[in-house]
């Protein structure tokens, strides 16, 4: 029952104990008070999830009670219960937030049916409170880090919360764009409404734009019933654009528009629909440059970009390397169940060593696998960590940090990916050492054979969108099936919010 604490506010002592003793007998907890007074006294010591009220009473009138409560986090319902002569103040109570009203004398089937609209009300707002908090099994959504550049981008979020600016976070695969997006919505006024993701590469080129808009009845073959998009969705709160370079010249211009005027149509129809969103979009290409090479819309481009967050990838903060490494084996031990100590200076150097290509995603994962290969009681060691044998990190100058080359691949999110982990040997001498596109796309190809050329498989297991595999099938010249059907297994095997 997601209703448990029920506050009854009524100075009549008869109601009030007849109100109470109905919804005891339907075991709820309840708490029956005769001011205003008393129930703020209730409500500053305890989370309530329904209130009854009366609306003349004593000191004051339920409207206060009303205004109160809306102010705090975990508002819970108020049903006003009226006298026939008072229906007017009812009526005022409902525009201010009331979720329903009884008018006095009512029946025991009347109070079920209120209850029973309470308790459906609330479990659809624990499931979507559920549904936003991000993946509360593998780590929260803080962002931690200590270094100079993390406390100037906490600073920077901090600042354009309190805004309702456009903000266009860049920054490579695996440094926190999601997170920082989070980040802004928490703090910004919006925090209590919805926030609402969009991954622009999962979703199948020809069924963008209604994700985005919603479509009418009948818009196109398959779109059985009206459908709200995800701005409709986001109404009040704010939308996440995840990997926003990924859309097509002809959504390009109505997302404009919608940048513009806060308006669009539905796929297939007419009627102009107004929003008030706010709108983060992130990006691990530089937009710039595809401006520069006509993919993107320039002004488009200039109209996500009122605030640039740039997220610095981890080689170039390396202090928090560590701090990270830390919290990750703390968050680990718990969810494995397991007793980690730490890890050893030698852990600690290995991992300063390396180049992080993957970010803080790969650290994460070096870790967690470490913490469940490292023995009970133990502090981690190099060996834990999968880049292979300790002496081998080789250093390169790679512009702005130098880099380690990782011996191993980091470990393979599950078995099935293992199983196409190609088993290359690793070179010995610097002269024969592949280049990176070299090793991704043989890596690519060999996904693609063990998946049977199916593309959805292949990108779900490497990790990636199935535009991504197109895209660089494209680049490959190599011919595979077509986009449609692909495009199929796209929307049956990727959900829109899946990274
Ligand atoms: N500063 C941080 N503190 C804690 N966890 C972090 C931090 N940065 C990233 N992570 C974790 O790393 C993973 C990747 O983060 P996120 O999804 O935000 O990256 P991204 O930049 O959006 O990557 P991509 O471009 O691949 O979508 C997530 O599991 C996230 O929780
Ligand atoms: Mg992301």
């Amino acid at each position: 029952m997601p209703i448990e604490k029920i506050i009854v506010l009524e100075d009549d002592l008869v109601l009030r104990k007849h109100l109470e003793q109905q919804l005891r007998a339907r075991r709820y907890d309840v708490a029956a008070v005769p001011t205003l007074a008393a129930a703020y006294e209730l409500l500053s010591k305890d989370n309530w999830d329904l209130i009854f009220a009366d609306v003349q009473l004593p000191d004051g009138e339920g409207t206060d009670l009303l205004q109160q409560i809306q102010q705090r986090p975990d508002r819970p319902l108020v049903v006003i219960v009226t006298g026939f002569g008072s229906v007017e103040s009812a009526v005022s109570c409902m525009r201010n937030g009331a979720f329903d009203y009884l008018i006095k004398p009512f029946s025991s089937e009347q109070l079920s049916i209120t209850l029973q609209k309470a308790e459906d009300l609330t479990r659809l707002i624990r499931v979507n409170d559920y549904l936003n908090k991000d993946r509360a099994d593998d780590g929260g959504s803080e962002l931690m880090g200590r270094s100079p550049a993390m406390e100037q981008l906490r600073s920077l979020i901090r600042k354009v919360a309190r805004t309702q600016a456009t903000v266009l976070i860049q920054g490579e695969s695996g440094t926190g764009k999601e997170l920082v997006s989070r980040a802004i919505h928490r703090e910004s006024p919006r925090a209590n409404a919805p926030f609402i993701k969009v991954n622009c590469a999962a979703i199948p080129e020809n069924l963008i734009e209604s994700e985005f808009f919603g479509h009418e009845k009948g818009a196109f073959t398959g779109a059985l019933n009206k459908r709200e998009g995800r701005f409709e969705l986001a109404h009040g709160g704010t939308i996440l654009l995840d990997e926003i370079s990924e859309i097509s010249p002809q959504v390009q211009a109505k997302l404009l528009r919608v940048l513009q005027e806060r308006e669009f149509e539905r796929v297939g129809g007419n009627r102009t629909l107004k929003v008030d969103v706010r709108v983060i979009a992130t990006t691990n290409r530089n937009l710039e440059e595809s401006v520069a090479r006509k993919e993107f819309r320039q002004d488009l481009f200039f109209r996500l970009n009122v605030v640039p967050i740039h997220v610095p990838p981890l080689r170039q903060r390396r202090d928090d390397i560590v701090v990270l490494s830390t919290q990750f084996i703390q968050r680990f031990v718990r969810k494995h169940g397991v007793n980690v100590t730490g890890m050893s200076t030698a852990c600690k150097e290995s991992l300063l060593s390396h180049g992080w290509p993957g970010n803080v995603r790969e650290l994460q994962n070096v870790i967690e696998r470490a913490v469940i290969l490292c023995p009970d009681g133990q502090d981690l060691q190099p060996t834990h960590l999968g880049f292979g044998p300790p002496a081998a990190p080789m250093a390169v100058p790679v512009g702005e940090a130098s880099r380690s080359i990782p011996v191993a691949p980091a470990a393979p999110a599950s078995a099935a990916a293992a199983a196409v982990a190609p088993a290359a040997p690793l070179p010995a001498s610097a002269d024969s050492i592949q280049s990176l596109a070299d090793l991704e796309r043989a890596h690519i190809l060999h996904a693609l054979e063990v998946c049977d050329g199916n593309r959805t498989k292949a990108a779900r297991h490497l990790g990636v969108s199935i535009r991504t595999i197109r895209n660089k099938l494209h680049e490959y010249g190599v011919a595979g099936r077509d986009d449609e059907a692909a495009a199929a297994d796209g929307a049956s095997g990727s959900s829109a919010g899946a990274a």
